[in-house]
């Protein structure tokens, strides 16, 4: 490492994030659209965090405290402890070297050398700003711009190239000659440089001399070429990689592209996909060896699932953790729960947040819970719905029973004590306790606390009249033949 100013020398990841993306037709600014559950914005962070920066500039404009939301966000993540994520306000979009331009007084002094990457390029690795790194350090370059042959080149800038190959200029587009449009060396917009021949370029070679009547960042490329800089490009082999989500319609091809790559990795992983192309995992997702995830399924968010999970197919897990073992039927929602170890859920079951199943517990097909406590070896097997409740060891909970939660204006606490017997269709009218190993008759209304052991039944009294119905059915038959006659 070498000494500047009596500090250390370090590299600053410049992100512009300035722009609105009229193309995505959205209220919401461009780099906070998702792919695969990150935004655009934070992908860009996490890409530029193999290059182990002290601290990140992040030009905003468009959404402006939208985005500075999600900066903070971004830099509660343990990935950016340690670093300074600094936003920088272009109020307003003069072009990408403009923005460059905005950012660079922000700058500690220590940063000598920059990364500058678009806030919409989602595919971008670390591994190739590392290796465009290393291409800046062995070549003793000032810039490297990284490049990409497109199959398509339309609307990007062009990378001229002189007599033995070298780097001469950037050219957009719109400012492209005839023969420049046949180029298809397009340039990505992701460089790597001298922190000093930033400053010194953008101070110098910046003008609005253009067909889009900008400040071009693009212009620090054929400016320092006229003056004898180096400057080289680094191919970048798979297009998609840099390319940028400027529409909906991108964004979803690039998802789709980086879905396949999760998925590979899952199965690489020693998990079984019943069809890799209807799984949704989102990037933070956890999954361990032998689990099984069945034809649309949806992971999302910070969800874990550990060793031997079987999740059938057609659910949808947030920010969620599974137990070993344990299976997830057809047709479940699950949304900030925990699920311990061989437990059955499902089908058609509905845990809301912070739903709480220790091991061995059954939830069954029609059954809701929120905000609920399901002890080891609890059993709710059918249609029920489990509020704000704390549901000791091995209770049964029958079908049909119901947690009345909710006065209008508060929501209560129901408590049932280990090994509780609950009959089919019970209303337990919280705040209520039931005790350790109570007895609930089926189709009660329990109000009042039952103590451990007890049976509380709430029912009217049955009655019975022998021969009653047989005597109704005959009256009945024999009016209907006299009315038809
Ligand atoms: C840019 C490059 C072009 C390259 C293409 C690759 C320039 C002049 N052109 O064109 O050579 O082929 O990317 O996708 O650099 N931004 C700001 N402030 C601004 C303008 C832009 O923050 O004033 C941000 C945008 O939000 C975006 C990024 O910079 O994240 C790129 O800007 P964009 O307008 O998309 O540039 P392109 O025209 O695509
Ligand atoms: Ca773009």
């Amino acid at each position: 490492m070498s000494e500047m100013d009596g500090k250390a020398s370090s590299l600053a990841v410049v992100i512009l994030a300035a722009g609105k993306g009229v193309r995505m037709k959205s209220n919401l600014p461009k780099v906070l659209h998702r792919l695969c559950g990150l935004t655009l914005l934070e992908r860009a962070l996490r890409a530029g965090a193999a290059l182990k920066p002290k601290e990140y500039l992040i030009v905003i404009g468009a959404g402006e405290d939208l985005v500075r939301a999600e900066i903070e966000r971004i830099a509660s993540n343990p990935l950016f402890r340690g670093v300074e994520i600094k936003p920088v306000l272009q109020a307003e979009q003069l072009g990408t070297g403009h923005a460059v331009q905005v950012a660079l007084p922000y700058l500690t002094k220590s940063a000598d050398e920059l990364a500058i990457l678009p806030g919409d390029a989602p595919l971008l690795t670390g591994e190739t700003l590392k290796a465009s790194l290393g291409m800046l350090r062995d070549e003793k370059a000032q810039l490297v711009l990284l490049s990409t042959i497109a199959g398509n080149p339309s609307g990007f800038g062009r990378v001229l190239r002189g007599k033995t190959g070298e780097v001469t200029a950037v050219v957009e587009h719109r400012d492209c000659t005839k023969e420049q449009l046949l180029i298809n060396e397009i340039n990505s917009a992701i460089y790597v440089g001298k922190r000093e021949y930033v400053e010194r370029a953008l101070s110098q070679a910046l003008n609005t001399d253009n067909a889009q009547r900008e400040y071009y960042l693009t212009d620090i490329v054929g400016w320092g070429v006229g003056r004898g800089e180096k400057i080289s490009a680094f191919v970048v082999q798979d297009p998609e990689e840099v390319l940028g989500a400027n529409s909906r319609e991108e964004l979803s091809q690039l998802e789709a592209r980086r879905r396949a790559q999760i998925n590979a990795q899952l199965m690489r992983d020693g998990v079984t996909l019943e069809d890799p192309a209807a799984t949704y995992v989102d990037e933070d997702v956890e999954v361990e060896a032998d689990c099984f995830i069945g034809a649309g399924t949806r992971l999302y968010g910070k969800t874990k699932l550990a060793a031997g999970v079987i999740i059938e197919g057609d659910t949808l897990i947030r920010a969620s953790a599974i137990g070993a073992g344990s299976v997830v039927k057809l047709g479940c929602y699950l949304t900030d729960s925990t699920v311990g170890a061989d437990c059955q859920v499902g089908p058609f079951a509905h845990l809301r947040p912070a739903s709480v199943l220790h091991d061995q517990v059954h939830v069954g097909n029609f059954v809701e819970t929120k905000k609920s406590e399901l002890k080891r070896g609890a059993k709710a097997n059918h249609l029920s719905y489990l509020g704000d409740s704390t549901i000791g060891e091995k209770v049964n909970i029958g079908a049909g029973t119901i947690t009345c939660n909710y006065d209008g204006y508060f929501k209560h606490q129901t408590v049932i004590g280990d090994r509780a017997f609950i009959g089919s269709n019970a209303n337990l009218v919280a705040p209520v306790n039931v005790g350790a190993g109570a007895i609930v008759g089926a189709g009660s209304t329990i109000t009042a606390d039952v103590p451990a052991d007890a049976l509380a039944i709430e029912r009217a009294e049955q009655h019975v009249k022998p021969g009653w119905a047989a005597k109704k059915r005959s009256e009945l038959e024999a009016k209907k033949k006299g009315a038809s006659s």
